[in-house]
């Protein structure tokens, strides 16, 4: 059954101090779904996983089961990390489901890492989340002395460690093969992919690089099944959703949702409609990375498939007269990436806003390749640099140009000046 409004998996334990202890964590059933995962063969959590239908939370959507598939069979050392960067501008979500619920997230890790038969695993932290680090740090203590890490968790002969790993506060080391670099000592700059982690990670040997929402997932897939899972999402999605909506809105927060609910439902009955008695005039879906949606498509549903038109988002270049939503109807060529929902009232200065965003990337950018480098300055980036984050600087600006083409104009028509 799809899930409802208040339907909780990943956020049932926030707001509850005792359960962020181990033996708080254990009597509200914690580690009782990695028991019982690991007496299941690594294949079969892997198909559970993918017959669940979760996407990865942190950012692409992928699916997380076919992921996993990618690990070669006979590969000997394989690692696997969470990423939990979380720099995306509009994002903060990772940050409060570590604070509440670290041991969710060691659980979810630790019956990944036996699905994948991972030993050396890391969760990479954004090195400005202090408080969570220190959270995870006990955490992962506790679970040590207990016997869930190890060489010898519970007995059973599987061998699972877990490494907390600060890293240094630039937004590249999100994007995993940076990360990784990171990860291994180097400069945090991405790889060229292929080879994608998967096959070529951490220290050459393939690596799974998974989002702190998607790991936090598993151990429900494992207790109530992947058809469960899938169940409780819409089309392609299975699951809920975690979204950080900031901005214009009355009562902003991190909230898990249906993957059915509309923007519009989400502003006016979760966040208590837009502040000062105003209207919507601009969505950012999915973090800063993301092309918003105007004011006349916000009932799209915030599920991965119904915010895009094709597998992957083809950005077309504007000219006047150009709509960026060349496809016509709900072809709204953008993405629900990473939950990070921005809401801008009908006062906002659009350029102003993308200018912002743009400054952003800019500063971002780690340098290697020249049209990011150079590009962020003057847009002509998409489609031609190493990793997403050229894409990531133009998609908005692109996005922002075409629908709210006005705005720009009459701020051209002031200099520059305030309306
Ligand atoms: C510039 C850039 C920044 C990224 N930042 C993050 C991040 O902070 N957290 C995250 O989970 N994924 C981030 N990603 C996506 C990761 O590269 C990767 O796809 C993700 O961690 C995979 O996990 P998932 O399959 O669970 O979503 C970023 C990607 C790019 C291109
Ligand atoms: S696109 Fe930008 S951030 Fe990504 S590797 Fe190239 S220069 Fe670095």
């Amino acid at each position: 059954m799809p899930a409802e409004i208040g339907t909780k998996i990943v956020t049932a334990r926030f707001g509850n101090n005792e359960a962020r202890t181990l033996p708080g964590y254990e009597r509200t059933g914690g580690y009782g779904q990695l028991r019982k995962a690991l007496a299941m063969r690594p294949e079969d959590i892997t198909a559970e996983v993918k017959a669940s239908n979760l996407r990865g939370r942190g950012g692409a959507g992928f699916s997380t089961g076919v992921k996993w598939g990618f690990v070669p069979k006979d590969a000997r050392t394989v690692h696997l990390v969470c990423n939990a960067d979380e720099s995306e501008p509009g994002t903060c979500k990772d940050r409060e489901l570590m604070f509440w619920d670290p041991h969710l997230l060691i659980e979810g890790m630790i019956i990944s890492a036996h699905a994948l038969k991972a030993v050396h695993n890391y969760i990479y932290i954004r090195g400005e989340m202090m408080r969570e680090y220190l959270v995870l740090q006990k955490a992962v203590a506790e679970a040590y002395a207990r016997g869930y890490l190890g060489q010898n968790i519970l007995g059973t002969g599987i061998e699972v460690q877990l490494t907390v790993h600060r890293g240094a506060g630039a937004y590249i080391c999100g994007e995993e093969t940076a990360l990784l670099n990171s990860l291994e000592g180097l400069r945090g700059q991405p790889r060229l992919k292929p080879p994608f982690p998967a096959v070529k990670g951490l220290f050459g040997n393939p690596t799974i690089v998974n989002n702190v929402e998607t790991l936090m997932n598993v151990p429900a897939i494992i207790d109530k099944g992947g058809a469960w899972f899938n169940a409780l999402g819409m089309g392609r999605s299975g699951g809920t959703r975690i979204v950080c909506v900031s901005g214009h809105v009355n009562r902003p927060g991190v909230f898990e949702l249906p993957m059915g609910i509309t923007f519009t439902e989400m502003i006016d009955k979760v966040c208590g409609g837009v502040w000062k008695g105003r209207k919507v005039k601009a969505v950012i879906p999915g973090g800063v990375s993301m092309p918003p949606l105007d004011a006349s498509e916000l009932d799209v549903p915030c599920e991965f498939d119904a915010l895009q038109t094709d597998e992957r988002i083809k950005p077309v270049m504007v000219r006047p007269g150009q709509p960026f939503d060349v496809g016509g109807g709900r072809q709204l060529r953008t993405m629900a990436g990473s939950g990070g929902i921005v809401v801008m009232d009908d006062m906002t200065d659009i350029p102003r806003a993308v200018w912002r965003i743009m400054k952003f990337f800019a500063h971002e950018s780690c340098g290697q390749c020249t049209p990011c480098r150079e590009g962020c300055g003057w847009l002509d980036i998409a489609g031609n640099t190493i990793c997403a984050l050229g894409d990531a600087a133009a998609w908005p600006m692109l996005g922002f140009l075409t629908k709210f083409r006005a705005d720009f104009e009459a701020k051209i028509a002031r200099k520059g000046k305030a309306a």
